[in-house]
């Protein structure tokens, strides 16, 4: 199977809007990511607006031909947006105003109710939904409940650790992904992932794709992102083998 990448250019747009105006442009960004041999787009349009914009979903919907994964908090604001473009995918990722980025995966498990509606809506217009969970099993087992087709795992922990616990957080990613499997739901994961870090999630053979963003638009300031692309698709082909 190949394991797919979406790239994710939130921060091409994070830098745009330092200064306001439309440069750096985040659908170029795609645009270059896609001929690099990115796989989809991905893209977080946020309460705040912070760095991805309506008019910029408008656009990669309009004008990218690969699929977009529109990562979305669970409310009635995202729902609406997401069902007036059907993107390929949503995947429903928990929010909290004042974080600096998706800090922890959702609580699929607590918030059962809740998010059975989104689910619910987003599966009957055809779009893919995906749950952003940690990898445990109670929340492997909460988005089995919920009949979500595709969780992605917060590789946060993972990539943000050293030693021991990091060898045991990619054990946890890799037990999840099977356990995902044998459930019917096709694993993927995402956060924190760079050159140095992704072989080993990229070599669990269950996991489908990999979301990546922040480090190669920051790597893409000293090789460009084409390079930065086509080096993570690189390492990720190697690590399958
Ligand atoms: N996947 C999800 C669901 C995310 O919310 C994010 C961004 O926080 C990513 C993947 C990409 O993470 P990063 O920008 O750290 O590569």
């Amino acid at each position: 199977m190949r394991l797919r990448l979406g790239v994710n250019i939130d921060h091409v747009a994070t830098i745009r809007n330092a200064r306001g105006g439309d440069h750096p442009d985040p659908v170029r960004a795609a645009r270059i990511a896609a001929e690099a041999g990115a796989d989809g787009i991905t893209a977080h349009l946020r309460e705040d607006r912070r760095h991805i914009t309506d008019g910029d979903i408008d656009r990669l919907m309009a004008e990218i031909d690969l699929p977009l994964n529109l990562e979305m908090a669970a409310t009635e604001e995202m729902l609406e947006i997401a069902l007036a473009h059907r993107p390929h995918a949503a995947c429903i990722v928990p929010e909290r105003r004042e974080e600096r980025t998706t800090e922890g995966g959702l609580d699929a498990a607590g918030q059962h109710n809740h998010l059975a509606y989104f689910v619910d809506k987003l599966g009957s217009a055809n779009i893919r939904v995906s749950l952003f969970i940690e990898p445990t099993e109670e929340q492997v087992a909460a988005a089995v409940r919920l009949g979500a087709p595709v969780v992605e795992f917060h590789t946060g922990r993972y990539a943000h650790s050293e030693g021991e616990e990091r060898t045991a957080e990619l054990r946890r990613i890799a037990d999840c992904a099977a356990l995902a499997v044998k459930n019917g739901i096709e694993p993927h994961a995402g956060h924190g992932l760079t050159f140095d870090n992704v072989v080993p999630v990229a070599a669990i053979p269950q996991i489908a794709e990999l979301n990546i963003g922040h480090f190669l638009i920051g790597e893409a300031i000293f090789t460009g992102l084409e390079a930065s692309v086509r080096r993570m698709r690189e390492l990720m082909n190697e690590a399958r083998g």
